[in-house]
């Protein structure tokens, strides 16, 4: 099932559906799906799909520039669910082609879109080359960019004429709220930047806490305009 009509018709059926019942008919139209798992709070997403799929593929992308209480955190959720995750890492000679031209913090001066490029973006379009679809803990609360963000859609940056690749959101419809009540009703472990203050978190350079009343996602690239904060993995979210 991918053609667009297809996506769209599941898409209504599910768009109201609870995010386990999303992952389990997921998980039986694509079979060969891989969670996307970043480190913060979309663990709860693992947390559903190990009660629900037998070793589910969870990959995360490693892109040498996350905190260290991230790595702790990827370890100990790999512990705790005892699941392999995959770590994906971005090309030796492209990472290193950009530092030496242009440093190891390009990004406060030229934007995000080169080292995400290079670090996060590369990495998952070749692990997207493999799977048929991907799970992601996209919310449209949380930022300006994700307010249209469906259940279900065919993923518009990463799929190509001989492979669509279909892009599930179980998330969607939660808010911030639902998931941390998910988190402390489940006993989730989670990553201990939340303690202090950090709502979003992706590498360490690009990511500060949030003061009160902020939006969930300010503090990555803080730098840079709310209304383009996608770093290329849901570049859809803005191109579509
Ligand atoms: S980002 O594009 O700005 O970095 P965000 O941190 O909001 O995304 O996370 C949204 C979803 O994108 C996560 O729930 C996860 O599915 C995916 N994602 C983001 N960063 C990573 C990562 N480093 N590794 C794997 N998946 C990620
Ligand atoms: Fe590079 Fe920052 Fe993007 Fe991480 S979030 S890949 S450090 S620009």
């Amino acid at each position: 099932m991918t053609t667009a009509k297809e996506i769209e018709e599941l898409n209504t059926r599910l768009s109201n559906s609870k995010p386990t019942d999303i992952i389990q008919e997921a998980s039986k139209l694509w079979p060969n799906l891989a969670i996307s798992f970043s480190g913060a709070e979309d663990v709860a997403l693992i947390d559903m799909a190990s009660k629900l799929i037998d070793t589910p593929a969870i990959f995360t992308l490693d892109t040498g520039r996350l905190h260290g209480q991230t790595y702790e955190f990827i370890e100990s959720v790999r512990k705790h669910y005892e699941l392999p995750i995959e770590t994906l890492h971005p090309d030796p000679q492209q990472l290193s082609r950009l530092i030496q031209d242009k440093g190891l913090f390009s990004f406060y001066e030229d934007g995000h879109e080169e080292c995400c490029g290079i670090r996060k973006v590369a990495p998952l379009r070749s692990k997207l080359a493999t799977v048929d679809a991907w799970i992601t803990g996209q919310r449209r609360d949380q930022s300006p960019t994700r307010g249209e963000v469906p259940t279900i859609q065919i993923d518009s940056t990463f799929s190509n004429p001989d492979h669509p690749v279909v892009k599930i959101n179980p998330l969607a419809n939660w808010s911030s709220a639902d998931v941390w009540n998910y988190i402390r009703m489940f006993d989730v472990p989670y990553n201990q930047l939340h303690d202090a203050g950090f709502t979003s978190i992706g590498c360490g350079p690009c990511t500060r806490p949030v003061g009160p009343n902020q939006h969930e996602r300010e503090g990555r690239w803080w730098w840079e305009d709310a209304t383009i904060k996608e770093c290329g993995l849901h570049r859809g979210n803005i191109e579509d």
